[in-house]
């Protein structure tokens, strides 16, 4: 069928009360995405010429992110009136009025479904010309959901809600994953006919099914085998439970790729992530946003990483890095915490207890040890000295710090911005450098040191410090 006869509905007007959450449920996260986002690219990738998110409860948020991230999708307002069934009536408005084709409905809380079960779903319904084709599975726990309803035969009669079922029904372990092909024609007459007798008060979309059955239809219900893929989130628990199915085949998808994975239920890695080959993640490592990692780069173990790009060959040990650049073969860590425009040059180093931000640390140059490096451009192949902080805060404003190439910095140094240091140039132990260093110079202002003879045996006589001294003068 061409993409012009086909339309995705996807219903996010519920409120999402089993969250407990001032946030609306379908934009709680999972590996990165809104659950909006999982099902809204799903929908997406179905290639259909209208994709219309059905929201209502806090529909700013919810529009805002569609129009952000999905700009051709045209969401739908849902009015008073409630239920599936109602939410599916009001995305068809979103649809050109002489629209005919197949209608695929999908839920924002349903984020694991995948484009190929769709795609199955699709052609079984339209090779075997059915008016209503629904998706389901065998649930080892059916609580909450649908069950489908069959007669003697085996054929399709009804979907039942859990809380309008009889005892014997709640034993059927067949249930409604909520996802379903509709012939347009048939769905606008039958929600037109529906009621909202039931224990919820709402109109059903699980009824259009009924309705399409009595006026001679063909529904047919299709298992999908594996069950993750139809699991919907109600409550926090379910968010967890499915939060860590995706991240496990997230995991897999990796390994199969050429990644290893020491322990994948302590590895976290969003979709939007990106691996090269032979990269290793070792146990609590957890990769977020647009993050990428070059090939044969090593984080971990403890690493939490977000929107950072890594060259090849790099290392990073239990740091904390945002926003950053960390350059080929450089080596990040062990606790180190690069913020935002931290950009570590080729074969570079920051390391134990540093903290960077705006800085730019050219090739080969080291920051090893104990240090603070704000605003400031360190040019290749220098080296700071441990305990050195760049004081870039004058308590009002924030300024920059230049240091050249070649430059080896004493330890325990204080870098008063705005300051220049020049290429090549030495800076003495202590030193709090307020004034500008020229190439090849080296600053120091440390008063001269002064030894009072004998201060301890005569200020702490009898002291083991004293008697240590004089052992040692004998
Ligand atoms: C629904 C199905 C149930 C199925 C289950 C699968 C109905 C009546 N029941 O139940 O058979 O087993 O999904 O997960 O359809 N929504 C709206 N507008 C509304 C109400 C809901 O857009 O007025 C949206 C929700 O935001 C959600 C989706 O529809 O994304 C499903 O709603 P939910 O209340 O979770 O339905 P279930 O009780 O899970
Ligand atoms: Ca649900």
């Amino acid at each position: 069928m061409s993409e012009k006869h086909l339309a995705v509905i996807v219903l996010a007007a519920g409120e999402g009360t089993r969250m407990k959450s001032a946030k609306p449920k379908v934009m709680h996260e999972m590996a990165g995405l809104p659950l909006l986002g999982h099902v809204l690219a799903t929908a997406s990738a179905l290639g259909a010429a209208h994709v219309v998110p059905v929201i209502r409860h806090q529909r700013d948020h919810i529009e805002e992110y569609i129009r952000a991230f999905f700009p051709t999708a045209n969401p739908i307002d849902q009015d008073d009136i409630p239920g599936t069934g109602r939410a599916v009536e009001c995305g068809l408005a979103g649809l050109p009025n002489d629209f005919n084709g197949a209608v695929v409905v999908t839920s924002g809380d349903v984020p694991l479904l995948e484009v190929s079960t769709l795609d199955a779903l699709l052609e079984a319904h339209l090779e075997g010309g059915f008016g209503v084709t629904v998706l389901s599975s065998i649930a080892e726990d059916a609580t909450g959901y649908g069950r489908i309803v069959r007669d003697s035969s085996g054929s399709f009669t009804q979907i039942v809600e859990h809380r309008d079922a009889t005892d014997e029904q709640l034993d059927i372990d067949e249930v409604n994953a909520g996802v379903y092909v509709f012939d347009s024609t048939l769905l606008r007459n039958a929600l037109g006919q529906l009621g909202q007798h039931n224990a919820q008060g709402e109109k059903y979309l699980t009824d259009v099914v009924t309705i399409a059955l009595s006026e001679g239809s063909t529904v047919q219900a299709l298992a999908v085998e594996d069950s993750w893929q139809v699991a919907g989130i109600n409550d926090r628990v379910q968010l967890s439970e499915l939060s860590a199915e995706l991240n496990s085949r997230i995991c897999e998808a990796w390994m199969k790729a050429g990644v290893t994975i020491q322990d994948p239920a302590s590895t976290w890695i969003d979709v939007t992530v990106e691996l090269g080959r032979d990269v290793t993640l070792l146990p609590g490592t957890i990769l977020k946003g647009t993050t990428s990692i070059g090939e044969g780069s090593t984080i971990g173990p403890e690493v939490l990483m977000t929107d950072t790009v890594v060259g090849a060959g790099a290392s990073v040990v239990k740091s904390h890095v945002t926003g950053s650049r960390i350059g080929d073969e450089a080596t990040v860590g062990p606790y180190s915490f690069l913020r935002p425009g931290t950009d570590l040059g080729a074969d570079g180093k920051i390391g134990t207890f540093v903290e960077t931000k705006n800085a730019k640390i050219g090739a080969g140059s080291k920051v090893p040890h104990l240090s603070y490096v704000g605003d400031a451009e360190i040019g290749v192949a220098s080296n700071i000295g441990a305990g050195t902080i760049f004081a870039n805060y004058d308590g009002i404003n924030k300024h920059r710090s230049t240091i050249g190439s070649h430059v080896r910095t004493g330890s325990h140094n204080v870098f008063v911005a705005p300051i220049t240091i020049g290429d090549g140039a030495y800076t003495a132990a202590g030193t709090v450098v307020r004034k500008d260093v020229e190439a090849g110079d080296l600053a120091m202002n440390v008063a001269p040191q002064r030894n009072i003879a004998d201060w301890v045996l005569a200020k702490r006589p009898g002291s083991a410090a004293a008697l240590a001294a004089e052992e040692a003068k004998n």
